[in-house]
């Protein structure tokens, strides 16, 4: 259902330390590590040996050792070294992905190496700019992607799911959005004028009355969805552009395939106010991880009634243009690799 070829969010850089890490990246197990001159490697989790998962061995140096016998291997996944031997036979090799550390996350590409480029890497420079502050996150959803990123393209759920967190005013259940089709994505979004702020929202940007709202989401293959969301106070000129009255933040998704019933979701909220307010990014941190696990619990009991992340047989309604938009692009993605 997900194209091999594209770049996905492996890990928050923070998040990849002294330790390797087992991932398994659309049904692959790769293991992550961090060699000491800095930079980032993915190998396949399994050693040419005797198939130990080599994330249960140890980064030394540059290199992995495997924690079974002990073999080492370099990040291109050449086997460097054998204990007890001088030789180290040719084909002693696991499989390198391509991995890329950009705007604070790992990146890798799981399909032809050739073809890896990471001008495609989507450009998302809030991530690591200075005028921003990011509060990254991760869980793991036993749910597949593809109603996650559904769920991000889907405003209509807030109001219902979100009622006691980023939801604040009953009118959002039926403002009608705008669906745009793009060259290389799809983008869906809306105006909430004179608005009632969402309790989170109140409390971040101070708001003791109504806001104006935006919220802009943009899908780009393979699964990023990032938001343009924000809120002023009402009257000051946000639809016209001006939002010095108000908060802005680049609300952040990066959704990795696991499995066809799993898959990984690294998430933030970069903000351009209170860069260095350590309450701040407490407040928008956990907002965000309890406004997420809200979605967690019913994309994991949906995908229980489901099968995949088909949706065949089931109904549409309006508000779902942009979900069907991005199944539509990520359809022919897949198709085109395939020949
Ligand atoms: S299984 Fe890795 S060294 Fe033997
Ligand atoms: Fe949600």
């Amino acid at each position: 259902m997900f194209p091999k070829n594209g770049w996905y969010a492996a890990i928050w850089s923070k998040d990849l330390a002294s330790e390797p890490v087992g991932r398994t990246f659309l049904g692959e197990a790769v293991v992550l590590f961090r060699g000491a001159n800095g930079q980032a490697a993915a190998l396949e989790d399994r050693c040419c040996h005797r198939a130990a998962p080599l994330s249960l061995g140890a980064v030394e140096g540059d290199h992995l050792r495997c924690g079974y016998h002990g073999l080492i291997f370099d990040a291109k996944g050449q086997c460097v070294a054998v204990p007890g031997q001088d030789m180290v036979p040719s084909s002693a090799r696991v499989r390198a992905y391509p991995v890329v550390e950009r705007y604070n996350v790992v990146w890798i590409w799981m399909g032809d190496p050739a073809r890896a480029d990471d001008s495609k890497i989507v450009e998302m420079p809030w991530l690591s700019d200075q005028g921003w502050t990011l509060t990254p996150s991760y869980l793991r959803i036993a749910a597949n992607a593809q109603l996650l990123i559904d769920n991000l393209l889907d405003y209509t759920h807030v109001a219902h799911l979100h009622k006691n967190t980023i939801s604040g005013d009953p009118r959002e259940a039926t403002t009608p959005t705008k669906t745009e089709r793009l060259n290389d994505g799809v983008r869906v979004g809306r105006w909430m004028i004179d608005f009632k702020p969402p309790p989170l929202f109140a409390k971040a940007g101070g708001f003791d009355g109504n806001v104006d709202r935006w919220q802009h989401a943009t899908w780009r293959p393979p699964s990023i969805v990032y938001m343009d969301v924000g809120a002023a106070r009402t009257g000051t000129g946000a639809p016209e552009g001006d939002r010095t009255h108000g908060i802005s933040i680049w609300s952040t998704h990066l959704v990795t395939p696991e499995t066809e019933t799993t898959c990984h979701y690294h998430f933030g909220f970069a903000r351009n106010f209170q860069l260095d307010d350590q309450a701040m990014s407490k407040l928008l941190h956990e907002g965000t991880v309890t406004t997420f696990l809200e979605d967690k619990a019913m994309l994991e009991a949906q995908q229980k009634n489901l099968k995949g992340g088909a949706i065949d047989g089931l109904i549409h309604i309006a508000a779902d243009a942009a979900q069907i938009q991005a199944r539509r692009m990520l359809d022919e993605l897949v198709r085109a690799e395939a020949h």
